[in-house]
C-alpha cells in the first residue's frame, strides 16, 4: 500500500466526519493549557480535519500550520478556519516524510495519530524532530502494539479487500453491531478522546491502507535517544487497550 492510497482514504474519511469541537478541545487541554499555546508557532502534523489546528488557533497561538497529504482533509480544515474567523491558522499540503520546513522552525509539534499511517513512521518522527526547535514541545500519539494486534490486522487486511464503495456502509453496520459491547466496555474504561462517532472510528481503524503499531517502551527509547525529556505519558486513549493510541508529551532538550 502506498501513500496515494492513504491520501484517497482520508479524502473520504475527513470530508464525511468532523470530530466535535468542545470534546476535542477538552482532550487537547489534557496536554496543553492556553498559556503554553499562546503566541507559539505550532505545526499540526497530519492534521486531518484540522480540528486541533483550529482549536489551537482559538487558544491564541501565534501561528498554527495544519499539514496533511489529503486535500479533502485540508478543505475541511479550511472551512472550520473560516467558521471561526481565524487569521493565525494556515493549511498546507505536504508529506510528513519530507516536511517542507526549515530546521527548528516550530515551538510545538502536535502529531496525533499520523506518523503510523506513513510508509516510514521512524522517518516521519525524525522529520518532526528536525523541524522542532531546541526547547520545543512535542505531542506524539501512536497506535499501541498489544497481544491482540494480529487479530485487528487480520480483520483489517480482510476488510480492505472489499470494494471501496462498501467501506462506509460496512463501518455503519459494524458500529451498529458493536454498539452494545462498546457501551458495556465504557462502564470500565472511559475514552480519553471523545467527540468522534463510532462508525468514524471503525472506518479509520479497519479500512485504513497503512498502519503501524509500537510499544510505549520503543518510542520512549527513540525519544530519549533524540534528546527528549518525557513530561507526560498517557497509556491508552481508547475504550479498548488493543485499539488505542498511547501518547507522549516530551520536551526537546536545549543542549
Ligand atoms: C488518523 S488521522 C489523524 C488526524 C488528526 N491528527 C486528528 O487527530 O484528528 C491521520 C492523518 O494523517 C495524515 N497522513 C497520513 N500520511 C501522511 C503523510 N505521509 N504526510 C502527511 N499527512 C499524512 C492522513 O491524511 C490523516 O489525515
Amino acid at each position: 500500500m502506498k501513500k496515494e492510497n492513504v491520501r484517497e482514504f482520508y479524502d473520504v474519511v475527513w470530508t464525511e466526519y468532523v470530530p466535535e469541537f468542545e470534546a476535542s478541545k477538552q482532550h487537547l487541554e489534557l496536554f496543553f493549557d492556553e498559556d503554553e499555546i499562546k503566541g507559539q508557532n505550532i505545526l499540526d502534523c497530519g492534521c486531518g480535519t484540522g480540528i486541533f489546528t483550529n482549536i489551537m488557533g482559538t487558544m491564541g497561538a501565534g501561528k498554527v500550520t495544519g499539514l496533511d497529504i489529503s486535500p479533502g482533509s485540508l478543505s475541511t480544515g479550511r472551512s472550520l478556519k473560516e467558521k471561526f474567523h481565524l487569521d493565525n491558522v494556515d493549511f498546507q499540503e505536504g508529506d510528513m516524510l519530507q516536511l517542507p520546513f526549515g530546521d527548528g522552525a516550530f515551538d510545538i509539534v502536535w502529531a496525533w495519530g499520523s506518523a503510523h499511517h506513513t510508509e516510514n513512521p521512524m522517518q516521519a518522527m525524525s522529520e518532526i524532530d528536525r523541524v522542532l526547535r531546541k526547547g520545543g514541545k512535542l505531542l506524539l500519539a501512536l497506535y499501541k502494539r498489544t497481544r491482540l494486534t494480529w487479530v485487528h490486522e487480520v480483520i483489517r487486511k480482510t476488510l480492505i479487500k472489499t470494494p471501496k464503495s462498501w467501506w462506509v456502509p460496512l463501518s455503519k453496520i459494524m458500529a451498529f453491531l458493536l454498539w452494545p459491547l462498546v457501551k458495556f466496555r465504557e462502564i470500565f474504561r472511559k475514552k480519553a478522546r471523545t467527540g468522534e462517532k463510532l462508525e468514524e472510528l471503525i472506518l479509520d481503524w479497519y479500512f485504513v491502507p497503512i498502519r503501524f503499531y509500537y510499544t510505549p517502551a520503543e518510542i520512549k527509547t527513540f525519544l530519549e535517544g533524540k534528546g527528549y525529556e518525557i513530561k507526560k505519558f498517557h497509556p491508552g486513549s481508547g475504550r479498548f487497550e488493543s485499539a488505542s493510541n498511547f501518547i507522549y508529551k516530551a520536551y526537546k532538550k536545549s543542549e
